[in-house]
């Protein structure tokens, strides 16, 4: 038996996957353990879109996703608001808020999460305001979904609030603007300020700042992680940003095909990546910055479709260390770190550390 193989067995019992920092005695916020999402295709088949994916985020953590598009960033983020189409959906596996098990609530259950619990930003919000309501009718119309006993003085001072936090120096000039009045930053922060609402404990930001200039992204960035720190709230980033990561997230998860292949503190992660595809990655970006190139420079071929009957390493296609053994059974992920947490999902963590270039 090789070293590494050796170490691999020593390590790898198979415990559950919190990839948290946090010690097991404090809770987490939110958590997804072994979660498998299928949709129904045209010709009736359900094709697995994530398979056996896990994470977990602590109160007031910053977690970023990242991965190539495709791999299941948002599907997982938005499977703690199920929010897609009961028709054309299956899950399985485990997602719970605060203690509660999200796939077993009812309808009324996930609107009190949706909006109120858990807020969310979208990556094109243009999309998400109507072009023919103003600011103020579109602010207090959720108010009134989410806090009808609320006169229309506090709802309104609700407004106000949200949109003060969300960086806004003029709520009320703010509120009396239509959508088409305001520009890519003042609306993301608008998203913003409708997400906090509800006071949520937890937001998902998925692609939060794609469409904005340099300077626009960094404003909206800056007002997340105040947010984030004034609040106590957690954030859930989804981003192709490894600059945006560096700057913002307390940890990280990288995801390929499904799954989450790595996870660690972010100045861990940088300094210390251990899994070839997260070594790819960051070879593929400028150093500490810059988005996740359409083409991994680092890393041969593209993302393959997943398989509902795939065993071992889904990474084996493309892994320049890939063995017989990576594809013997699948891989369960081990923890590598000394002080903190360091998930990895590869048998070979330490050749890995050696010999892939970064
Ligand atoms: N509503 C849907 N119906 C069918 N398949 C879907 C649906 N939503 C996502 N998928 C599939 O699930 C997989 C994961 O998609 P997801 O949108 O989570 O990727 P992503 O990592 O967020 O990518 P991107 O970075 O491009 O946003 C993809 O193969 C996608 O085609
Ligand atoms: S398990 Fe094998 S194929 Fe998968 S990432 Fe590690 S070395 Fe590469
Ligand atoms: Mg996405």
């Amino acid at each position: 038996m090789s070293m590494t193989q050796a170490a691999h067995d020593i390590q790898t019992t198979k415990r559950d996957v919190m990839s948290s920092t946090q010690t097991e005695a404090q809770p987490a916020l939110a958590t997804i353990r072994d979660l498998e999402v299928r949709f129904r295709g045209e010709d009736g088949a359900w094709n697995p879109a994530v398979e056996g994916v896990s994470y977990s985020v602590g109160r007031g953590e910053i977690l970023g996703v990242v991965g190539e598009s495709g791999c299941g960033k948002s599907v997982t983020a938005f499977s703690l608001l199920r929010l897609h189409d009961p028709a054309a959906t299956k899950y399985a596996g485990e997602v719970s808020f605060e203690d509660e098990d999200v796939l077993a609530m009812d309808e009324a259950a996930l609107r009190r999460l949706r909006g109120r619990r858990i807020g969310m930003i979208f990556q094109n919000p243009m999309s998400s305001l109507d072009p023919l309501f103003t600011i103020k009718d579109q602010l207090m119309e959720t108010v009134k979904v989410h806090f009808p006993e609320e006169s229309r003085q506090e709802a309104l001072e609700r407004c106000r609030r949200a949109l003060s936090a969300a960086g806004s120096d003029d709520p009320d000039g703010w509120m009396a603007r239509y959508p088409h009045q305001m520009s890519g930053g003042m609306i993301q922060r608008v998203m913003i300020g409708l997400a906090l609402l509800g006071d949520p404990s937890l937001l998902i930001a998925d692609e939060p700042t794609t469409a904005l200039d340099v300077t626009t992204q960094a404003q909206v960035l800056r007002v997340i992680k105040q947010l984030s720190r004034e609040r106590d709230m957690s954030v859930i980033l989804i981003t192709h940003d490894m600059g945006v990561v560096a700057e913002v997230c307390d940890r990280v998860a990288v995801m390929y095909l499904g799954q989450v292949v790595e996870t660690a503190p972010v100045e861990e992660l940088f300094a210390h990546p251990r899994h070839p595809y997260t070594r790819g990655l960051l070879a593929s970006t400028p150093p500490m910055a810059g988005p996740i190139p359409d083409r991994l420079s680092a890393i041969e071929g593209s993302v393959p479709r997943l398989a509902s009957d795939h065993v071992g390493c889904r990474f084996a296609t493309r892994c320049p260390l890939a063995t017989a053994a990576c594809v013997a059974e699948d891989v369960e992920m081990i923890d590598v770190g000394s002080s903190a947490r360091h998930d990895v999902r590869c048998i070979k963590t330490d050749l890995a550390l050696e010999e892939v270039p970064a």
